[in-house]
């Protein structure tokens, strides 16, 4: 049955985990190695890597990956790549790491998680990176300002995990692209679309994943809950109305929820090709791709992700993109649509402003049920009184 799935991308599903009987013996050898401290962006991009979500990444990128990645989107032996997956540290820290060394990456508690072997130390111009990658070098974008806020000097290397994964509150639904390759292959499906958000789905999010279902055999709604912006809903809340939706609008047999651990980069264009190919690791064959997708504030134009894709060929990037129009409820066809399938002005469109829906929500309002669920708001009212802030 597997085998009638999307090949993972460049050919073989990475896992840098070792099997539990050799990890004592590991762990206990990597505690004599100088140590390197990840944040909690770098340990979702760990996991990323060691569980193959990110293949054929095997560790964090090196300079000339590095260079191919910023300059042309691509590794440096030609494969898709949008975003240089980095280790970033300190001047003060890197002086004291050679190349050829073996560190020990820990947590911010200090638990030894992987070991690196380190095969490249460079110190790239992080204007140029946001420059390319961002599409910007506003100190202001949240992407670029991460990357800034972090050490100037990158270490690459394959990565081995020797320790515990960091844990989350949604473990439970937390499956690696194996065990999701399982799960679609023992429901039979073999076209699976993804459906990446870090919102709540709310009825136009609805309408994209219900399209896109009718033409393929499974739909994998896959929210990300690694670190996003501050005013973005916590992934517990948006957690709660995936369940309450999924239980109420989708035909059980035919959806998988799964969380996608990695952290937002809000990279736009770039990330939407990230985004893309994590799913086809995971086992889809399609991923929904909306208005401004992975985008913040005014840094990308609506469709520009949907032109990203266009840049590659079918053999580089073998999972097919659902591009999408801006949808709406349309009170004159009574029903969701967008500007491809509706003749009506937008006098008749339901359109709300992610700051108007967060000042219906402060005052207790619940948006129209033709933007969101009646079922999704009202537990969106609920946190945003028990947190007393936007949601
Ligand atoms: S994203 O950062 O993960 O892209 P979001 O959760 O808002 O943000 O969107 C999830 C997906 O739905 C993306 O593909 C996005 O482009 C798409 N999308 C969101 N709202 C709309 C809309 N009104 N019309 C069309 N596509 C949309």
């Amino acid at each position: 049955m597997s085998n009638q799935l999307i090949e993972p991308h460049g050919g073989t599903l990475v896992d840098r985990r070792l099997p539990p009987d050799a990890r004592a013996h590991a762990l206990d050898a990597a505690r004599n190695l100088m140590t390197v401290t990840l944040d909690e962006r770098n340990l979702a991009d760990l996991e990323c890597l060691a569980t193959g979500i990110y293949s054929p990444l095997d560790g964090f990128v090196g300079e000339n990956d590095y260079h191919a990645i910023v300059e042309h989107a691509r590794l440096g032996n030609g494969i898709a790549w949008p975003i240089p997956i980095t280790l970033q540290v300190s001047d003060e820290q890197a002086a004291k790491i050679s190349i050829g060394m073996d560190v020990a990456l820990t947590d911010e508690g200090g638990s030894i998680v992987a070991t690196m072997s380190v095969t490249d130390k460079y110190r790239p111009d992080q204007q140029h990176e946001a420059a390319s990658v961002y599409g910007t070098t506003d100190p202001a974008h949240p992407g670029v300002a991460a990357m800034l806020e972090r050490g100037a000097t990158y270490l690459g290397g394959p990565i081995t995990v020797v320790g515990d994964l960091p844990t989350s509150d949604f473990d439970d639904h937390k499956y690696d692209p194996h065990a999701t390759r399982s799960e679609f292959a023992r429901r039979g499906w073999s076209t699976v679309v993804a459906f990446q958000t870090r919102n709540p789905i709310h009825r136009a999010h609805e309408y994209l994943t219900k399209v896109a279902l009718e033409t393929v055999d499974g739909l994998f709604i896959n929210p990300l809950v690694g670190t996003t912006k501050s005013d973005d809903i916590p992934a517990d809340v948006r957690m709660q109305c995936y369940h309450v939706l999924l239980d109420h609008y989708y035909p059980k047999d035919r959806v998988h929820l799964g969380v996608y651990p990695a952290a937002m980069r809000y990279a736009g264009p770039r990330e939407a090709i990230l985004h893309a190919i994590s799913r086809q690791n995971y086992g889809c064959s399609h991923f929904i791709v909306g208005r401004d997708n992975a985008g913040v504030g005014d840094y990308y134009g609506t469709y520009d992700a949907q032109h990203f894709f266009d840049t590659y060929t079918r053999d580089e990037l073998a999972i097919t993109p659902m591009k999408f129009e801006h949808s709406f409820y349309c009170k004159a066809c009574g029903s969701m649509a967008s500007a491809k399938s509706c003749p009506h002005d937008k006098s008749q469109h339901v359109f709300l402003s992610g700051t108007k829906v967060r000042e219906m929500l402060a005052n207790g309002e619940l948006p129209p049920p033709e933007f969101s669920r009646p079922e999704v708001a009202k537990i969106l009212v609920q946190a945003q009184r028990r947190n007393g802030k936007a949601a």
